[in-house]
């Protein structure tokens, strides 16, 4: 009954049971060791391997957690989501998809291959080459006002000021030599808003800022609010925006695992190497969490569990 009034009313159920229902979640996996500790980028492998937060917000506002919800970590691809909506509030809905695309790659998120076997195409902006080259359109001349319009964004969409972590953003410009190639190879095929190496850097500078798993939930309830952040208030991005968004995250927000993520889940949503995981409810609300080991596609193993169980236990299950 509960599921059902669930799916009619468009909100999540009671605030006791979605309470009771994260402690669990928490509870099931808390234990689970499976996985491991990213460690391309070296600040990263530095993270405590149990730390396990959990935290959902809904399109009225109310946030509850579970865990460690309130450590921060750097965002790193999950970045990506939002900075591609608001690349699409800029370009638009046909600009988006013909300049980055919305299209799976089938291959990892780092693949120098894809981006060849599609003749030049970025792909989509959930996989870094369609991530850099949405970072290359941000508006402004010099890096520094370009970097001002993502972090603004990004912070619009958490409700918060967002803070860069410097220890993995040098750590992680001392180590992006693929990133450097592979926004090199988009821009020989012309498909890029600005110089390839300052887009490096703003695009490793938005991977290293600073969320906790509420604010990734009340981010990805932003986007499932229709752009309206339920905490400010404030509209942050279109409806329509936001409708892309969430296409573009099935289609790819697990890269290579998108398809068993659906599958299994039933809902958008977006990985990031330093274990973080959000999960969109269109009108609803979003699970955002955070858990440091990741399985070989590099997306958290706690957090995808957690989503799985959760997706079933609320009735958020899309299909
Ligand atoms: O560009 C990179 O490789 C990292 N800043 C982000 C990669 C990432 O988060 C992939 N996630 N699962």
């Amino acid at each position: 009954a509960l599921q059902a009034a669930a799916v009619s009313t468009g909100s999540l159920p009671d605030r006791e049971r979605v309470r009771s229902l994260l402690a669990e979640a928490h509870e099931r996996y808390n234990d689970d060791v499976s996985g491991e500790v990213a460690d391309y980028i070296p600040a990263l492998a530095g993270a405590d391997p149990d730390l396990f937060g959990l935290s959902l917000a809904g399109v009225d506002g109310g946030v509850f957690s579970s865990g460690d919800a309130q450590v921060e970590f750097s965002i790193q691809s999950i970045s990506k989501a939002f900075v591609f909506a608001l690349i699409d509030q800029l370009l638009g809905h046909d600009t988006v998809r013909r300049n980055i695309g919305v299209n799976n790659t089938g291959l990892p998120f780092n693949s120098v291959m894809a981006i060849e076997l599609n003749h030049g195409s970025p792909m989509n902006a959930m996989v870094n080459a369609g991530a850099i080259a949405a970072t290359s359109f941000a508006p402004g001349g010099d890096v520094e006002s370009r970097w001002e319009f993502i972090l603004d964004g990004l912070s619009r969409f958490a409700g918060r000021e967002l803070v860069i972590d410097d220890e993995v953003y040098r750590s992680e410009s001392a180590s992006n030599g693929r990133n450097r190639a592979i926004a090199g190879l988009l821009h020989s095929y012309g498909a890029f808003g600005a110089d390839p190496d300052s887009t490096v850097d703003v695009y490793t500078r938005q991977c290293s800022v600073n969320v906790t798993a509420e604010d990734l939930a009340v981010m990805g309830a932003t986007l499932a609010d229709g752009g309206v952040n339920p905490l400010t208030g404030e509209k942050v991005v279109d409806a329509s925006v936001c409708r892309d968004t969430l296409a573009a995250l099935a289609a790819a927000g697990l890269y290579e695992r998108s398809g068993d993520w659906l599958y299994e889940i039933g809902m958008p949503g977006k990985s990031g190497v330093s274990g973080g995981l959000v999960t969109i409810s269109p009108g609803k609300g979003a699970l955002g969490s955070y858990a440091p080991r990741l399985d070989p596609a590099g997306n958290s193993v706690r957090g995808q569990r957690a989503a799985h169980f959760l997706s079933g236990a609320l009735g958020l299950n899309l299909f």
